[in-house]
């Protein structure tokens, strides 16, 4: 694995051969490209296509009857608990996916040549914590008499904006402060997710569910800090 980024044989950029550069743009005025259409017809068609589309998935049926007396409750006072349920899963699959995440982290910083046992055992502290809050999460959904082993929509789509995430961790290649940076997304979205979260529980009518949450947002603020303060120092650490 690369520490850091060093000058090398890049040939990407047009300043490599402007004289070639210059063949290129006059070449790209020239031939026009040749596939039908155009700007506006690409957005009608995507215009056409997300109309006509199906929803991504659906919010399962509560399993046992406890679960729904539950949601008949609720709908009945103009509630909508699969939307809650919907969002409980979204942060099921994230939270979880944390866990998977800051392992690849941890295989990263722990295999380097001059590992720092205090980064890891901080790295070790938010992956506990993540898998913590799946369980968390877990709970609520069960005590909704919903599902938690049920993939809702919105986790489906998580999931799906993970994938880049999950990339940049898993290949050899990425350094500390690469991957610190996808972390940092991760963090900022998962702070923001359990802000949301809390309200939209305590709006539902759920407030033992949102009082359960109040320690995971305490501890996904200190996550937050922790990879702002490591992406910091490294960083620093090599500019200065
Ligand atoms: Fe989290
Ligand atoms: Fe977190």
């Amino acid at each position: 694995m690369a520490d850091a980024a060093k000058l090398g044989t890049n040939f990407t950029g047009v300043q490599m051969s402007p004289k070639d550069s210059k063949k290129m743009m006059e070449a790209a005025n020239h031939w026009m490209p040749d596939v039908p259409g155009d700007r506006m017809r690409m957005l009608e068609e995507r215009t056409l296509r997300s109309n006509e589309a199906d929803r991504i998935g659906s919010v399962p049926v509560p399993g046992s009857a406890k679960g729904m007396l539950k949601s008949t409750f609720d709908m009945v006072r103009g509630k909508s608990p699969e939307l809650l349920v919907d969002k409980l899963g979204e942060r099921l699959a994230y939270e979880r996916n944390g866990v998977r995440l800051y392992e690849a982290m941890i295989a990263k910083v722990g295999g380097m040549e001059k590992a720092d046992p205090a980064m890891v055992g901080a790295l070790q502290q938010i992956r506990d914590e993540e898998y913590e809050h799946m369980l968390t999460i877990a709970h609520a959904i069960e005590s909704l008499g919903a599902d938690p082993t049920a993939q809702t929509p919105c986790a489906d789509v998580v999931g799906v904006m993970a994938m880049g995430i999950v990339q940049v961790l898993s290949d050899p290649r990425t350094n500390v402060p690469q991957c610190l940076n996808a972390l940092l997304t991760v963090e900022l979205a998962d702070n923001a997710a359990w802000e949301l979260l809390i309200e939209l529980s305590e709006a539902a009518g759920h407030k033992q569910i949102a009082d359960s949450f109040v320690r995971c947002k305490v501890q996904e603020d200190e996550h937050l800090i922790k990879i702002k303060s490591m992406m910091r120092r490294d960083l620093l650490n090599d500019v200065q």
